[in-house]
């Protein structure tokens, strides 16, 4: 496999879709072979489960919630991520398996250790090579979805901190892969910072 996946994880406001297409039009600046992919969706079907996911008016439990995310992800895998991967281009994903573990597993309380099983199957064993986890406390964060609230954004605070507790875990627990950055007021300051952990992954990326 000779691309390069880089995935944006947070909770719900950090402003992953901003910077991670802050990330994709500079790449894209410097002639990088990149396309920008978000999860849930991102394929047709993935596209039609979102909307159920984010906006049904009934209840979905939460294994159910699990499936229908893997589902939207298997088919993004299938049909987006692997040939594109192989065709050696990098890969910039908004959200991607650590989101279901963080959500489904931490903030829903599904086993994670079932959830890590489903995701490398699903995921065929693709790791991102590199994640940047947007952090911030639940409390600013969600202030910025106030106009725009889906069934996530409607979640209490108490799941939004299982959540973004649930991140930092799995970020202690993969420091090489997952690099943290606070969000900042000013979102090029937080570009900036983003850009610090990038350059010199893609230094070393295009080198070898
Ligand atoms: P989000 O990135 O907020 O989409 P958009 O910016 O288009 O609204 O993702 C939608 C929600 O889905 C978000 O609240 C997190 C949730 N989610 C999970 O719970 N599990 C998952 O595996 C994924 C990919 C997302």
């Amino acid at each position: 496999m000779k691309g390069i996946l880089i995935s944006f994880e947070g909770i719900d406001g950090s402003g992953k879709s901003t910077q991670s297409r802050k990330l994709y039009h500079w790449l894209k600046r410097k002639r990088y072979d990149v396309i920008h992919l978000r999860e849930p969706g991102g394929s047709n079907l993935g596209e039609s489960v979102k909307k159920t996911l984010l906006y049904s008016n009934h209840e979905i439990v939460p294994l159910s919630e699990l499936f229908l995310f893997l589902a939207a992800r298997s088919q993004l895998v299938k049909e987006t991520i692997l040939p594109s991967l192989k065709k050696g281009k990098v890969l910039i994903i908004d959200r991607f398996s650590d989101s279901t573990l963080a959500y489904q597993g931490y903030g829903r309380g599904i086993p994670k250790s079932l959830i890590t099983r489903l995701n490398r199957v699903i995921t065929k064993g693709i790791s991102p090579d590199l994640t940047i986890l947007l952090d911030e406390r639940p409390e600013f964060a969600l202030k910025r979805t106030k106009s725009r609230r889906d069934r996530f954004e409607k979640e209490s605070l108490p799941f939004h901190q299982r959540v973004r507790k649930g991140y930092l875990k799995i970020a202690l627990s993969n420091k090489k892969r997952i690099k943290t950055i606070s969000v900042r007021a000013d979102e090029d300051d937080t570009f900036q910072e983003i850009k610090k952990v990038v350059i010199p992954y893609l230094q070393k990326y295009t080198k070898t």
